[in-house]
C-alpha cells in the first residue's frame, strides 16, 4: 500500500510524468478531447515526490488539483505536450507517459468560430490528420532517451489477440521498459479507470515480466510503478 514502499528510495532521482488529456483545437471555442481525468498520472507524480524524487508534471487539462511539491509544466494540445515532455525527458532518470494524448486532430483550425449556415442542412466534415506518437520517440534509444520509460495503455481483447497480447505487442512497438495496460471494460468488474479513483493493471516488462495489481487505490498502482522502476535502476547499474 501507499505507505509501505521505502520513504525517499527516489531521492536524487529527475522524473517526468505526463497526465490528463490533450484538447486538439477545432476553431477558438472548439476542441477534440478524451475523458482522461489526469488521476492516475496525478497519483504516480504525488507518490514520486512523496518518495523524494524531483517530480516534473506535464499537466494536459487535469480535472483534479496537481500534487503539491512537484513543478507543473501546462500543455494544451499534442504538439505541446510533445515539445515539453521531450524538453523535460531529455536525461531523466524516467518518464512516465500517463496522459492520454489524442491520436489525431484536425488538419486545420479555423481562425474563426464555425458558424451553421442558415441556408442548408449541410454539416461540415472534418479531416483529421496523425499526430506525432510522444513516447515512441521519447523511447527512442539515444544520449537523451530517459533510463527508464514507461507507458500505459487501455486495452480491449478482440479477434487479433486479447488485452496482454495488444500490450505486449505495443510494448515492443513503441519501445519503452514498461506497460501499464488497462482492461478497458474491466471497471465494471472490478472498479477503476476513467475518472474513478481505483485501477486494476498488468505491468508488462521488455524483459517478459508480467505482473498483475489491484483493484487498488491509484496510489498503490503508482507505488507498483514505482518500484517496478526502481527495480529497473538496480538491474541496469554498470
Ligand atoms: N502516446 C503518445 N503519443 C501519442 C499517442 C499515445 O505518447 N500520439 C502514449 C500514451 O501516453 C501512452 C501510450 O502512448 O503512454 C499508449 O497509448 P495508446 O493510445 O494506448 O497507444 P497508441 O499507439 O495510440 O495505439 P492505439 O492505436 O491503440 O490508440
Ligand atoms: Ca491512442
Amino acid at each position: 500500500g501507499a505507505g509501505e514502499a521505502p520513504a525517499g528510495d527516489l531521492a536524487g532521482r529527475r522524473v517526468v510524468v505526463s497526465a490528463g488529456g490533450t484538447r486538439e483545437p477545432l476553431d477558438p471555442v472548439r476542441y477534440l478531447g478524451n475523458r482522461s481525468s489526469g488521476r492516475q498520472g496525478v497519483a504516480l507524480a504525488a507518490r514520486a515526490a512523496a518518495r523524494g524524487a524531483d517530480v516534473v508534471l506535464v499537466a494536459a487539462h487535469l480535472e483534479v488539483p496537481a500534487p503539491a511539491g512537484v513543478r507543473v509544466v501546462d500543455v494544451g494540445d499534442a504538439r505541446e505536450l510533445r515539445a515539453a515532455v521531450l524538453a523535460e525527458a531529455a536525461g531523466a532518470d524516467a518518464l512516465v507517459m500517463a496522459a492520454a494524448v489524442a491520436d489525431f486532430r484536425p488538419a486545420a483550425v479555423s481562425a474563426t468560430k464555425v458558424k451553421k449556415d442558415p441556408g442548408t442542412e449541410d454539416a461540415p466534415v472534418v479531416t483529421l490528420v496523425r499526430n506525432p506518437d510522444v513516447l515512441a520517440e521519447a523511447a527512442r534509444p539515444g544520449p537523451d532517451r530517459a533510463a527508464v520509460v514507461v507507458g500505459f495503455a487501455a486495452e480491449t481483447g478482440d479477434d487479433a489477440g486479447d488485452v496482454l497480447a495488444h500490450g505486449r505487442a505495443k510494448l515492443a512497438r513503441k519501445g519503452c521498459d514498461l506497460l501499464v495496460v488497462n482492461e478497458v471494460g474491466a471497471e465494471a468488474r472490478t472498479g477503476g479507470g476513467f475518472g474513478t479513483a481505483g485501477n486494476t493493471v498488468v505491468l508488462l516488462g521488455d524483459d517478459g515480466t508480467e505482473q498483475p495489481v489491484g483493484p487498488a487505490p491509484k496510489e498503490d498502482v503508482a507505488d507498483a510503478v514505482w518500484d517496478a522502476v526502481v527495480r529497473r535502476w538496480a538491474r541496469d547499474l554498470p
